[in-house]
């Protein structure tokens, strides 16, 4: 069925398919929230041996990547469909539209795309409020956090900080995104002077919100972008090691063209299939300059891409455009 749809889905503007496939998707969420007497996931997307790692226990390796639900809050259909854990984000403390529309632009031939959107989602309330009423959890939620755009750099770790808050008794981790291409600015928090300084305050933040709930602090982890240069990397790292972190997240999109096409020319991060040489390779790099937990995302579609991301490091992989071309059906494939 899948090739079918996809075709007919395809005909329409790639926000006006996903915000199809959301509807859809939080009908399935509704229903398993009113009717569901226990969490649900397919039989075969239980790996015999669970799996550990940041101290949480998944069922398998393959988790959703951020921004596939922005806040819509749909874990139930997506463990329906096998994920291992959902990230959902990126979050910021207010509600947010994001740029203008379109923002969002697909490379069939390529199996990727271009996004611009721009962190759109309905801020940290009305996100803490969704995940409230969810009832059952049949694997971990990651919340992905960041900062609105009208905030400026030096008032940025106010804005994790209050997401953090907001949202702490909701999430079983967070991930600090200061990678998205699509906040002006928002890259320049991976320099070495301002990241540790905007970890720290996160890192503080989340044991004080666990101390307060009477419950183990919540692991942090960093998104980075696969544009920092090579030999950022290790310093990245090693900040990372020093001011706590759990774990690192690469990559979200690039900047780089690594196809021509003429919709190459619309701005915004670029991801899927040709992302991920690149996204591998910062992992590899990543994997050689610190024993922290890895978490490795850009280009998944296939076993043999996950084969390759667990080799380079990672313990668990996440997948976004994979899952727009692939369907439903694309967790069982990987698995
Ligand atoms: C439309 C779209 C929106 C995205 N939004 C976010 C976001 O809000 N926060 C984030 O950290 N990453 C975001 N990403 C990046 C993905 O989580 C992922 O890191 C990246 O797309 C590479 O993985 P992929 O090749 O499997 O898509 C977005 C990606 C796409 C395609």
């Amino acid at each position: 069925m899948w090739p079918l749809l996809r075709a007919l889905l395809f005909l329409l503007p790639a926000e006006t398919a996903h915000g199809l496939g959301m509807w859809w998707l939080e009908i399935i969420s509704a229903w398993r929230r009113r009717f569901a007497q226990a969490p649900r996931r397919p039989t075969w997307s239980r790996m015999p041996d669970s799996i550990e790692a940041f101290g949480l226990r998944f069922q398998n390796r393959i988790g959703l990547a951020a921004g596939f639900d922005k806040g819509d809050v749909v874990p139930e259909a997506l463990f329906g469909l096998g994920f291992g854990f959902v990230e959902i984000g990126t979050v910021t403390p207010r509600p947010q539209a994001g740029n203008p529309r379109p923002r969002l632009f697909r490379i069939s031939e390529h199996h990727a795309l271009i996004n611009r959107m721009g962190f759109n989602n309905p801020g940290a309330d009305a996100v803490a409020k969704k995940l409230a009423r969810v009832r059952h959890r049949a694997g971990p939620i990651w919340l992905n956090i960041g900062k609105n755009k009208d905030t400026p750099n030096d008032d940025a770790a106010s804005d994790y900080v209050a997401t953090l808050q907001t949202l702490y008794a909701y999430a079983d981790a967070f991930v600090v995104n200061i990678s998205s291409p699509n906040t002006p600015g928002l890259r320049d928090l991976q320099s070495e002077d301002k990241l540790g300084p905007l970890l720290q305050a996160t890192i503080a933040e989340g044991k004080t919100c666990a101390a307060r709930l009477g419950i183990a602090p919540r692991p942090v982890l960093l998104k980075l972008s696969p544009d920092l240069a090579d030999d950022a990397l290790p310093g990245v790292a090693k900040i990372a090691e020093q001011v706590g972190l759990s774990g690192l997240i690469a990559t979200n999109t690039t900047l780089a063209r690594p196809v021509e096409h003429p919709v190459c020319k619309e701005q915004g991060g670029f991801s899927g299939a040709p992302l991920r040489t690149r996204a591998t390779d910062v992992l590899q790099r990543l994997h050689a300059a610190t024993k922290l937990p890895l978490v490795g995302v850009g280009g998944i579609e296939t076993r043999v891409d996950v084969a390759e991301k667990l080799a380079a490091g990672a313990s668990l992989v996440e997948v976004y455009t994979g899952f727009i071309y692939g369907g439903p059906g694309t967790v069982k494939r990987l698995i």
